[in-house]
């Protein structure tokens, strides 16, 4: 089977080398990959969300799934658009509609969905321009911390949690009039600060069916101790400790069955991975989000940890048949940690030659923010290089993930050096 992955980050360069790894793939391509993809498949110098470019990649390669990696192309239809073209219809792709992707498309969907189905959530409302004075009331009945939400996406970037109920006040004023977050704030979502340890389970669902992934926790802060700015994940771990299986069969019969078949309800048929951000408090789950998608750097923690056919995995998907379908777990710890380019997540410099990927022994070095220039690999964005190990235990994998980046160079890389530090 020929494959088409979209995406160009340390995630799909996670599916790329897990779906290489099956018996049943011919050639592997991926729009537009990175320098770590080109070594295992045929990169494709397309954006994604250019449909018409994907079609034409597909005809010529004969492509028979389209796997689909960030959210962007899932809520932009790429979905849609295969099942509408008459040469696309059959071809499979991993990856919901449009209608299922508005789970993380739009956060007061999500939380009516939730609220529909009763999956638990915190409490929340839901405002724009014409009742800023309403939300600003209903921010008065809550206690603090405050948690506003732009309601579309904003590249992880919409969410504030404020201490002070006149800052709470004025930021969302911000966000729903001056449109501080651009069209996703054209509406925001104010919602009951939730208390507890976070963690993200994956789901794969063909909309009958489903499979529960492992659980991974990632690192979102650039410094050490969870402090500084948000960036797009720093580091992940898989399994979470305190994910056991009593928290996990609740998260099981309280989260994914109802979110499943909701879908199936609402007449949505979703084909695709579920990410479910969670709250434990007091070992009770509390959904804080959902994505359309894989999380990335979890990904690069929860894929190599597969050891079933993946690509088994995506034929139930886009033939539902999961249920058919056996899946297997590696029992032990993978560990991941992100190379950043230096100054991200704000400005950074791209073109830096990068030394000591190849040949690790010791761990997967997933490549993200890379591409190929004059025969080197060269750095090309802010997150680089994600590397993973595994372990009997989070410190022993995370050893060696920290070996393996001694032997990377660039100019100005970062990368945190407390990974878990919390899980220890
Ligand atoms: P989201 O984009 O919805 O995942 O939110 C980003 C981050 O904000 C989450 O990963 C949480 O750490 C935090 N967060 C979001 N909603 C809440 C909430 N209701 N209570 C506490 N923290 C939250
Ligand atoms: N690591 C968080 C995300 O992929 O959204």
């Amino acid at each position: 089977m020929n494959i088409l992955i979209l995406g160009s980050g340390g995630r799909e360069h996670a599916f790329a080398k897990k779906l290489a790894e099956s018996k049943k793939l011919s050639k592997l391509f991926i729009a537009p990959g990175n320098a770590g993809t080109a070594s295992i498949a045929t990169n494709v110098a397309i954006d994604p969300t250019d449909f018409a470019a994907v079609k034409k990649t597909v005809l010529e390669n004969n492509i028979e799934m389209v796997v689909v990696g960030p959210e962007a192309p899932l809520v932009a239809g790429v979905h849609d658009f295969f099942l509408a073209d008459n040469d696309l219809k059959g071809i499979p792709v991993i990856g919901p509609k449009k209608d299922g992707a508005e789970l993380e498309g739009s956060k007061e969907f999500s939380k009516k969905f939730m609220f529909k189905h009763g999956v638990p959530t915190a409490k929340y409302q839901a405002f724009t321009k014409e009742t800023v004075t309403e939300g600003q009331a209903f921010l008065e009945t809550l206690k603090p911390p405050f948690v506003l939400k732009a309601d579309g996406l904003a590249a992880g970037k919409g969410v504030l949690i404020i201490d002070n109920l006149q800052e709470a006040k004025d930021e969302l004023a911000d966000m729903l009039t001056n449109e501080k977050f651009g069209a996703a704030s054209s509406k925001v979502v104010i919602e009951e600060y939730l208390d507890g340890i976070e963690l993200s389970v994956f789901v794969l669902t063909d909309g009958k069916d489903y499979k529960v992934l492992p659980s991974a926790k990632d690192y979102k802060r650039i410094g050490e101790g969870d402090t500084g700015l948000n960036t797009g994940g720093m580091g992940a771990i898989s399994p979470v400790p305190f994910a056991d299986d009593a928290f996990l069969a609740k998260v099981e019969e309280k989260v994914v069955k109802p979110t499943v078949d909701g879908l199936q309800k609402d007449g949505i048929d979703y084909r695709g991975f579920i990410f479910i951000g969670l709250m434990n408090i007091d070992g009770e789950p509390f959904v804080i989000e959902y994505n359309v998608r894989m999380g990335d750097p979890e990904t690069e923690a929860v894929l190599p940890r597969i050891t079933s056919d993946l690509l088994d995995l995506f034929e139930g998907v886009g033939n539902q048949t999961l249920a058919s379908k056996s899946y297997e777990v590696d029992p032990r710890t993978a560990t991941t940690v992100v190379v950043v380019a230096g100054g991200y997540p704000e400005a950074y410099d791209k073109g830096y030659v990068i030394t000591g990927t190849e040949n690790e022994q010791d761990s997967i070095v997933y490549h993200a923010g890379t591409t190929l220039k004059d025969g080197n690999i060269v750095t090309n964005g802010g997150r680089v290089l994600a590397v993973t190990s595994f372990g009997d235990d989070i410190p022993s994998a995370l050893a060696k993930s920290y070996k393996t980046i001694d032997k990377i160079k660039f100019d100005k890389m970062n990368y945190r050096k407390d990974i878990g530090f919390d899980l220890m």
